[in-house]
């Protein structure tokens, strides 16, 4: 009894000695649709250097663009990190996003991989593509999403479904190519191909190998992930769209924005200025940063992870990455309208 008593005083000194240092430890409050574990040992090390506090909320891209619409100015939220462009332009058309002037991150971030209007700004880039077993597939019969719809997929596809919100980003890419019409023909062609439905790009990959389906569609990384730990495993990675078959491979990003309502925006601010530049986080491997996540910098003076660097060189999708919230309604509707599974 006694003894626990001088525990408790001794527990209340140590807090009252705390309270007041807590109270000063600048925070940074952000909403992750990204929760991949690599993530915490990159906002670790921002701590260490920065002494700003991460403090992380997860959810999908559109359960948090939702709490941010619900709680309005009350958004705990400093900083939405998204894995898709379209949420972060969603939001920042809906004035959840406020514009940022940092010549840190106009220097660091390329033109065409931030908001015209500097609300939201990309860290990394991530790549759609095509997926296929060496063993019963040759490359030279691939060459484009489209072409999935042939009839001689039928049988043989694993894709995302319709709620993912890389499958909505994938079909509002082809809408902004192809047109509406000629887009739904495709997406129905690859329904009319009795796909499996696979809610994970991870299970995609692990399927094609284990003979299940012949390709798939999944983002690089995951294909860098497994090689990371089996470099033998034996699926490969076809660019979809190159040459003369069109516009080059589907792009999106990992991407950051402050929220209007941030009460902690110069600690927002330092968290994305930090993540741009090329020896720091990056998202990507970074020496001394374990567990990078196998995606392209968005800065030009960053490494390239030797895994990914031997998927070779590529052409990207022009698409302004500002479009895609525009047109994801629009790809919603087509998928639902195909029949596209969920
Ligand atoms: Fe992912």
């Amino acid at each position: 009894m006694r003894k626990s008593a001088i525990v408790f005083a001794f527990l209340g000194v140590l807090l009252l000695g705390i309270a007041p240092a807590l109270a000063q430890t600048p925070v940074v409050n952000v909403y992750s649709a990204r929760h991949y574990g690599a993530m915490e040992a990159v906002f670790a090390r921002f701590t260490e250097e920065t002494g700003i506090v991460v403090r992380l909320s997860q959810g999908s891209v559109q359960s948090l663009l939702e709490r941010l619409r619900a709680e309005g100015a009350q958004t705990p939220a400093d900083v939405f990190f998204s894995i898709d462009a379209g949420g972060l332009d969603l939001a920042a058309e809906e004035g959840l996003l406020q514009p940022i002037e940092s010549e840190v991150l106009t220097t660091n971030i390329p033109e065409d991989l931030r908001d015209p209007e500097n609300r939201w700004f990309a860290l990394s880039q991530r790549f759609r593509t095509i997926m296929y077993n060496p063993a019963t597939v040759q490359p030279e019969e691939l060459s484009t999403y489209e072409q999935l719809a042939d009839p001689m997929w039928k049988g043989r596809l694993c894709l995302r479904p319709a709620t993912h919100i890389y499958t909505i980003s994938l079909v509002a890419s082809l809408i902004a190519a192809d047109g509406e019409a000629k887009a739904e023909a495709v997406v129905a062609g690859w329904v009319a191909n009795e796909p499996q439905f696979i809610d994970s790009d991870t299970r995609i990959l692990e399927t094609i190998q284990a003979g299940g389906c012949d390709v798939g569609i999944t983002n690089q990384y995951y294909l860098g992930r497994k090689l990371s730990e089996d470099p033998a495993f034996p699926v490969s990675l076809f660019w979809a769209n190159q040459g003369e078959d069109g516009r080059g491979v589907h792009r999106n990003i990992s991407g950051m924005g402050v929220t209007a309502a941030a009460l902690n925006k110069d600690n927002a601010i330092a968290l994305i200025e930090w993540l741009s530049q090329a020896d720091k986080g990056q998202l990507a491997d970074v020496d001394g940063i374990p567990g990078g996540n196998f995606e392209y910098p968005v800065n030009a003076e960053a490494p390239v992870n030797e895994i990914i660097a031997a998927f070779g060189e590529f052409t990207i999708d022009p698409l302004p990455l500002s479009e895609y919230g525009d047109l994801q309604e629009q790809a919603i509707a087509l998928l639902e309208r195909t029949g596209y599974g969920f």
